[in-house]
């Protein structure tokens, strides 16, 4: 039942029509639970919150199919608007992704000329814009535009999956570059061509990215909600004698908040990842899949106006 769920959460996630639906209807189902709101004003006083109990966030303007050149200007034209209220706020948070939405599909160049406007207005307002990685179709081409942007860059990091086969060679690969990467477990349906179907698999190569990435010396991002990758980070952090200036732990929104605070507490950097905007569905769809027991919460909202 929950494989079952699992599919039709990610298909309905990738669904253009059942998104542009949902982006009529504003946010509903419960998905206000994981998305701070439709307006950069609701994100910034989302951000304000987390920041009062010490734990940093990282903005995301929701937004994944452009269909043209004039779309992906605008998605860029909103990460920069993005990057502006966190300055003009005074708030702590970072810059999250997703280069689709910036042209991606549509053309190389045209995606790494939006890159470079927002890079170019983070570097000015000394910010740090980090690339969410999607699903495996785009896992080539994200890398190749990343290591393109980090030649001029440094305030560019990229996001690693574990679930994938290829993921430790990309880490060592990575250190060339001294990258800072976010490493997740993954969150789109892939071919068991290319992605461990078995969870203890990503597990296990979840812990194996964090240990080289660590010690390797570069700036990790732990970014899980499995209490069991996150006691591996703290033991391995004592053991390999890593600086807690060097490496945060992330989740999202919504999600684990008792563990997230409770972090912060024991004195570890924390970033909330939080997304905004119309565009909403996609991203709710995925956090569904991850969590199919989430789709009683949805059922219990469905009745609310
Ligand atoms: P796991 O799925 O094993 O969950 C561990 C526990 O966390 C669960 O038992 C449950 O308690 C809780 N939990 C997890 N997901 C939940 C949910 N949706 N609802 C309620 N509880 C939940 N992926 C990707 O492919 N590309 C990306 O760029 C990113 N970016 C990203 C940023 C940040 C900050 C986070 C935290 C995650 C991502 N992800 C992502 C998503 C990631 O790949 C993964 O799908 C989720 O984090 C869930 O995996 P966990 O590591 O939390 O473990």
């Amino acid at each position: 039942m929950d494989l079952l769920l699992k599919s039709v959460f990610q298909a309905l996630g990738k669904s253009r029509a059942a998104n542009r639906l949902a982006k009529k209807y504003g946010l509903r189902f419960g998905a206000a639970r994981f998305v701070a709101g439709e307006t950069i004003q609701q994100s910034i006083e989302a951000v304000r919150k987390l920041n009062a109990d010490g734990r940093m966030a990282t903005l995301d303007h929701l937004g994944e199919f452009v269909f043209n050149e004039e779309e992906a200007e605008q998605a860029a034209d909103m990460c920069i608007l993005t990057l502006e209220a966190i300055a003009e706020a005074g708030v702590t948070s970072n810059l999250s992704l997703k280069m689709t939405s910036l042209g991606l599909d549509i053309d190389r160049a045209l995606c790494v000329d939006n890159m470079k406007r927002i890079l170019n207005r983070a570097r000015a307002l000394g910010n740090f814009v980090r690339i969410d990685m999607e699903d495996y179709a785009h896992c080539q081409l994200s890398l190749d535009v990343y290591r393109e942007l980090r030649r001029e860059y440094d305030n560019v990091g990229i996001v690693i999956q574990a679930y994938l086969f290829r993921t430790e060679q990309d880490v060592k690969d990575l250190n060339k570059w001294k990258a800072n990467l976010r490493l997740v477990k993954g969150a789109y349906k892939e071919s068991a061509s290319v992605a461990f179907p078995e969870k203890k698999d990503v597990d296990d190569n979840l812990k194996r990215i964090i240990r080289l990435h660590l010690a390797n010396g570069n700036y990790t991002a732990i970014a899980s909600h499995d209490e069991a990758i996150i006691d591996y980070t703290k033991l391995l952090v004592r053991e390999l004698n890593i600086d807690r200036g060097a490496f945060e732990f992330q989740m999202l929104y919504g999600i684990c908040e008792e563990l997230q605070q409770r972090l912060v507490q024991e004195g570890y950097r924390v970033r909330i990842y939080v997304p905004y905007g119309i565009d909403w569905f996609g991203y709710f769809m995925r956090r569904l899949a991850e969590r199919p027991a989430n789709v009683w919460f949805v059922l219990k909202n469905l009745r609310r106006p």
